[in-house]
């Protein structure tokens, strides 16, 4: 293996420079050559693909967003396309590559290199923690304190005013963001996509703390909840408990931005470094994580389908933390 590119892919997560960082300088250090995909799956389509070098990657270990850019690309989903994409690889020489992204980035990593003679390496890059066969995904820990940072802001004005508050966060179709984050601001509810809600016991519960004059009530829900994220809930709230002041916010993409914090940082710079470790021993179309804090492979196919499990002694916590 002589030349390698890196590419990120699907939406963006806190922490995906610091993982290019790494791949292309322990690349340069292993001396092959180095390549950076721009826009994903659309970059290898168009072949903007560019040679790199460590100065190519300095300064942006603390940034949020990607200097590779990224996008979701429709023409890869059909063989046509990914075979254009093949054919541009090898304009370049490029025989492995480094894909940093969320699911539906490995679909077609796996899709890619099984048709082709290119290896791929996933690197769970997703806010969203939605990825079997890692404990943690790049950009999740820096999206749920960006989360924590903003309820706490909501605590005060809902403390301030006697409210309850409906908060939404991402997750897509996951309800990590909503459990830690609900966790770590001392939520009384966190309703997520893994877990029934069960609204008529939380209208009880929201009637009962009215009576003993509970204060603050803040409800964390996961966008992808059955009822229809915050609003589906705030609007049967504001229907059953008309006594009770309530507000809806939904968080939105200020989760996606901002810098990384060490903990994503050094994730993806151990991940990076080991997405290219893994290219020269040779071992091809896994997805890297980790697992237990050690270094963790997962063939691709496996990755992209099942989903992480959540422990149910999170929610009897929850419970009894909130009374
Ligand atoms: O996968 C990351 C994520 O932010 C999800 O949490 C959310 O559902 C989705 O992407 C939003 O996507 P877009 O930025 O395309 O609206």
């Amino acid at each position: 293996m002589k030349n390698i590119a890196v590419l990120t892919s699907g939406g963006d997560a806190p922490g995906m420079n610091a993982a290019v960082r790494a791949v292309v300088r322990t690349g340069i250090y292993h001396q092959l050559n180095v390549f950076g995909i721009m826009y994903g799956y659309r970059g290898m389509l168009s072949n903007d693909i560019f040679p790199m070098e460590s100065k190519s990657v300095a300064n942006i270990i603390q940034r949020g967003g990607t200097i590779l850019k990224t996008a979701r690309c429709k023409e890869f989903y059909e063989y046509e396309g990914r075979k254009l994409a093949y054919e541009n690889l090898k304009k370049h020489n490029i025989d492995g590559v480094v894909v940093i992204g969320g699911d539906g980035s490995f679909n077609g990593a796996q899709k890619f290199s099984q048709e082709f003679d290119i290896p791929c390496i996933g690197l769970p890059g997703t806010i969203d923690k939605d990825i079997a066969g890692t404990d943690y995904t790049i950009g999740f820990d820096t999206a749920v304190n960006t989360a924590v940072e903003a309820i706490d802001k909501i605590r005060d004005t809902a403390d301030a005013h006697d409210r309850l508050f409906v908060i939404e966060v991402m997750g897509r179709d996951a309800g990590y963001i909503a459990l830690h984050s609900g966790i770590a601001t001392g939520a009384e509810h966190i309703l997520m996509p893994e877990r029934k809600t069960e609204l008529d016991e939380i209208v009880e519960e929201l009637q009962a703390n009215e009576r003993r004059k509970k204060l603050v009530n803040l409800i964390v829900v996961a966008e992808g909840d059955e009822n229809g994220g915050a609003n589906g809930v705030g609007k049967i709230i504001k229907e059953r408990c008309p006594q009770l002041d309530t507000r809806v916010c939904i968080l939105g993409h200020i989760q996606r931005g901002g810098a990384p914090t060490c903990t994503d940082r050094i994730l993806a710079s151990r991940l990076g470094y080991a997405a290219v470790d893994a290219l020269l021993e040779g071992v091809h179309n896994v997805m890297i994580g980790v697992v237990n804090d050690k270094i963790h492979y997962t063939p691709l196919d496996k990755a992209v389908k099942a989903k992480q499990e959540i422990d149910p002694e999170w929610f009897k916590i929850v419970k009894i933390l909130a009374s």
